[in-house]
This record gives C-alpha cells, structure tokens and sequence, in this order.
C-alpha cells in the first residue's frame, strides 16, 4: 500500500527560497509528504528520474530524508543520491545536480535561520541546472498543495543513510555519497592551491566560523587539510541539529564572536563566516569589516587574478537591493550588469544563458557560475586567491578599491517580527504615495524618483512584479524598502540605505554615520518608527 489519503494544508507556499515553516509545524500529519507530493506533481513525476538529496543537518532533517527517499521510491524514482547522514550543504547540493546529470533535488535547510524542534525548517526543490526552482514551478507546486488528495509512500523500514554506498529501497537505488569530496574537488579546480598551501605556510593566520552548521566538514578538508591551515582554523566546525543554539546568519550581530576577535588585539589576518546551509559569507579582515555589496566589487574587480575566471567574466549581475559599488566595475571592465529581484532563482536564467559569470546579494550571498546557488566557502576562497595574488590585507585591498571606484555607502536595517498587518499597511500607504514623492524635500535631500521595482527577465520574458519601494533622492543616493521572504514570524521589514562618495574625500567614514541623512529622511517619509513603536533596527549589516 503506498497509496495515502490526504487533504490540502493552508499555506505551503515557498518564499523567496522554498517552504520554510517553524519545525513543529513540518513535524504534523502529512505536512511534510504534501509539500514533497506537490512539488512532484509540478514537475510531472518522478518516474525514472535521478534526485540529489541532502539537508544542513537540522533537527528533523533525517527523518525528513527517509520519508522523502520512502515517497521517492514510491513514486518510481530510478535513483535518489543522498549526502551521508543526510548531509549536503546547498552549494555542494547544486554541484552534485550539475554533476551527476540529476533530474533534480530537494534540499533541507531553513538557511540562516535558527534550528531545532522550536526553531525553523525548510524544503526546497532545485531543477536540473542545480539551481532553485522558478517562480513557474514554485507556484505550480503552491498550487498543487490546494487540490492534492492522496501522496506516495513505499511501506518500508528506514534507509541506512549512514554507509556509503549503494542500496535498494523498492525499485529505487538509494546511493550514500560522501557530502564534501567532490564540492572540495571542484574547488581545486578553480582555485590556485598551490599559492594558498604558501600563504599559510608563511604564517598567515585566518579564522572560518561555521557557526555549528553545514561549512564545518567542508572548511576543515579545505582550509586544514588540503591547503595545510593550522589545525583549530575552523571553529564551529561540527554540524549540531540546533547549531549549538546559535543563530547562524553570518553578520556582525550574529556571528559576534568572530566579529569580536576580528576587531580586537591580535586579530587574526582574515576572517571569515558561512551560514545554515553553507550558501552565505561574511568576509572580514583584521579590523575591517567587508560589506557584501562591496565583497561582491571586489570580486568582480579581481577575479582575472583566479584561475577559475582568468579569461575575464561574462557579466555580472546583483540584486536590486544591493549597492550599485559592483556597477562601477563593471562600467569600468565594459561587462553588462544586470539587476534581478531579491532571490538567487533570478540568476539562474543570466547563467544558464552565458550572460553572467559573478553574481551577489546584499543579504550576504555571493556565487559564480560554477553552481547555481550562491557558495560561502566559494567566496572565501576568492578572497583567499586575491590576497595571496595581490599580496595585500583586507583594509588594504578595500581602501584601494573605494579609491579606484568611490565608495557607494552601504547598511541595511532589519526590523523583525512586526504584526504583518501593521507592516503591510505601512508599506500599502507608501505605495499610495509613491507617485507624489517625486520633488519633496527632506532632511536636505530631494526626491528625485521613486517606483517599485518589477522585473522582466531578459531570458525567457517571465515579469515579476512587487520586488520592492524604491526612493531615489538627487546625487545617487537612496532607500529601498521590502518585506522579507524568508522569515517565519509575522512580517520582517528590511531598509537598505546607500549612498555614493566619489573621492578621493570622504572614504572612510562610518557607514551609519554616512547615511544618517538617508535614515532621517526614511523616517519622515515613511514614518517606521512612528508606526510600529520600534526605537531601532533588530538587526543593523
Ligand atoms: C535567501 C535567498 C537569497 C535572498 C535572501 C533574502 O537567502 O537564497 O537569494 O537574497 O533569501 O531574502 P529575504 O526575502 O529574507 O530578504
Ligand atoms: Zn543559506
């Protein structure tokens, strides 16, 4: 009997990047095997076809893993590859897809946020490119998940997730790979390894916090074994289902330990922070902090010094909410930059299309087209290749990058958990008000434009529209304002703030300081202290 009757679950619907819901939530009746029955019905079954299957390791992944290998099999899949453990880190995920020619996978994170049974999950499908789902098939899949009435799962014990291997469940081959060997071979093929083996043996020092996530088996074969870092290099280096209580969003408020040892006495050279499922970064230096807008420029600026993008890249293309800083590179090299709605699926499309090589995101996330996901330690070795090719310190290569390109001041501010109602109204009133913005004066700047922000891929014609509230005031400088699609809890505002300094004056100020005329000015104009009580952000990058 795999047969099993059901009935629709209110509110499946995958945010910006899959279903994340709080873990007791996954944990109910039939919620988790709706959610995987419709995805497989959106994308016409899974008859004979090939899966990737892995998760970041948090609580109630593996049981997760069997029912979905149990459901697989059910529903006549050929072969499902499944990390050991259940483990896979999202970038290792998408590579795995690419490289095994799979017709797809299902990842098992909730990404940066918290763990545990009282904290978050999430599912997310990927499609063959490795890269996550379009909007076309997510919204087939949310569609699905309000008419099915019956999923699939094969009456078996639970599989061995732990033996390397081959075994079979049913029809289907269940097939253990080791998570990290061919994610960290891939590495060494666009990275010089032999220039990082030197950079540590002449006594650089660097530390990788892994935030008791997914990273930590991935840092310590890359970082320690294979290119000979110290032992103790990785911290947080052991996967935890609740990641130790952490709260694994590598940022200044969370990763807080590194940020502390980065900014204190003896710090070490570089520093470096990933996420739940491997796809963020923070990049530091001693003393400095590295704002991933400006992570991404660097990149972009120096990536011919890699051997991986030698030849010079295709194109860029970032996020409408990240700072216009990787623009002017890309100004200056004569590559086309593109600028996609938040959510790595936009950049899917420009890569598969050969029109982008680099891609980034303000919300810490950077990747190239060597998987279709953003890669945390893929950054972190780029940073690593460009310090050793150019022989410099952090502070050094970002002082002489704002001198080259001007600095486009960056922060963004969080504010969390607000009743939705509360934020949506907030922002339904702003959008009443956007066409008479135009020409106001305030806090000594003037609105020059404002409009929310739609998007027509250049690829396949599909719009998306709604992206979020743009302000642009004269002189380059401007506000953008979304809710988040990640969240779980009510509604989370995010408020990005920018603004250009040319040069050569003027470089090194405080971000917050900087912008304190564009945070006034957002206040008067939109009133969020006034609406929602709050004093200040949650969260401040
Ligand atoms: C996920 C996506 C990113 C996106 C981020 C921000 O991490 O993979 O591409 O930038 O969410 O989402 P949010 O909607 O919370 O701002
Ligand atoms: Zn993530």
């Amino acid at each position: 009997m795999t047969r099993h009757a059901t009935q629709p679950i209110d509110g499946q619907k995958p945010g910006t990047s899959g279903l994340r819901k709080k873990t007791r939530v996954f944990m109910q009746p039939n919620y988790l095997e709706n959610f995987v029955q419709s995805t497989v019905d959106a994308i016409g079954g899974l008859r004979g076809k090939t899966l990737v299957l892995g998760g970041d390791g948090r609580y109630f992944g593996r049981e997760a893993a069997s029912t979905i290998l149990k459901m697989a099999a059910a529903n006549g899949a050929a072969r499902v590859i499944v990390g050991q453990g259940a483990l896979l880190s999202t970038p290792a995920a998408s590579n795995l897809i690419r490289q095994r020619q799979a017709d797809g996978g299902i990842i098992l994170s909730a990404s940066h946020n918290p763990g545990g049974p009282d904290e978050d999950f999430g599912v997310k499908y990927n499609s063959a490119n490795g890269g996550p789902a379009p909007e076309s098939i997510t919204s087939a899949i949310h569609k699905r998940t309000q008419e099915i009435s019956e999923y699939h799962l094969l009456d078996a014990a639970d599989p061995d997730l732990d033996s390397l291997g081959e075994t079979p469940l049913g029809e289907m081959t269940v097939e253990v790979v080791d998570p990290v060997s061919a994610y960290a071979d891939l590495m060494e093929m666009i990275f010089d390894f032999n220039a990082l083996r030197d950079v540590f043996k002449s006594g650089f020092r660097m530390r990788m916090d892994s935030m008791c996530a997914i990273t930590g088996p991935y840092a310590v074969e890359i970082f320690e074994n294979r290119l000979g870092a110290p032992a103790g290099t990785v911290t947080h280096g052991t996967p935890l289902p609740d990641f130790g209580g952490m709260h694994p969003d590598p940022n200044p408020t969370w990763a807080h330990e590194l940020m502390d040892e980065m900014m204190g006495e003896d710090a070490p050279d570089f520093g470096a922070a990933s996420d739940g499922d491997g796809d963020r970064n923070m990049i530091l230096g001693a003393g400095t902090y590295v704002s991933p807008s400006d992570s991404f420029a660097v990149l972009a600026a120096n990536a011919h010094l890699v051997p991986g993008y030698k030849d010079g890249l295709k194109g860029v293309a970032r996020s409408m909410p990240t700072s216009a800083a990787a623009d002017r590179v890309a100004e200056a090299l004569g590559l086309d930059c593109y600028e996609t709605p938040t959510g790595w699926k936009f950049f899917g499309n420009l890569m598969d299309a050969g029109r982008v090589s680099l891609c980034g995101e303000e919300s810490f996330g950077t990747g190239s087209d060597h998987v279709r996901e953003k890669d945390g330690l893929w950054a972190v070795l780029m940073w690593l290749n460009i310090l050793a090719a150019r022989k410099m310190s952090v502070a050094e290569i970002m002082a002489d990058h704002f001198a080259r390109y001007g600095r486009n001041y960056y922060s963004r501010h969080d504010y969390e958990a607000l009743p939705t109602e509360q934020a949506e109204a907030m922002l339904g009133d702003l959008r009443s008000r956007l066409g008479e913005l135009k020409g106001t004066q305030v806090e000594g700047l003037t609105v020059e434009s404002s409009d929310e922000f739609s998007y027509t891929d250049p690829v396949d014609g599909s719009v998306a529209e709604g992206q979020g509230f743009r302000i642009l005031f004269e002189g380059g400088s401007r506000v953008v304002l979304r809710l988040s699609g990640t969240g779980t809890e009510g509604a989370t505002l995010r408020v990005y703030l920018e603004r250009y300094a040319p040069g050569p004056d003027g470089l090194d100020h405080d971000p917050q300081e900087a912008l304190s005329p564009i945070i006034r000015a957002t206040e008067a104009l939109v009133g969020i202290r006034e609406r929602t009580g709050r004093e200040k952000p949650d969260v401040i990058t």
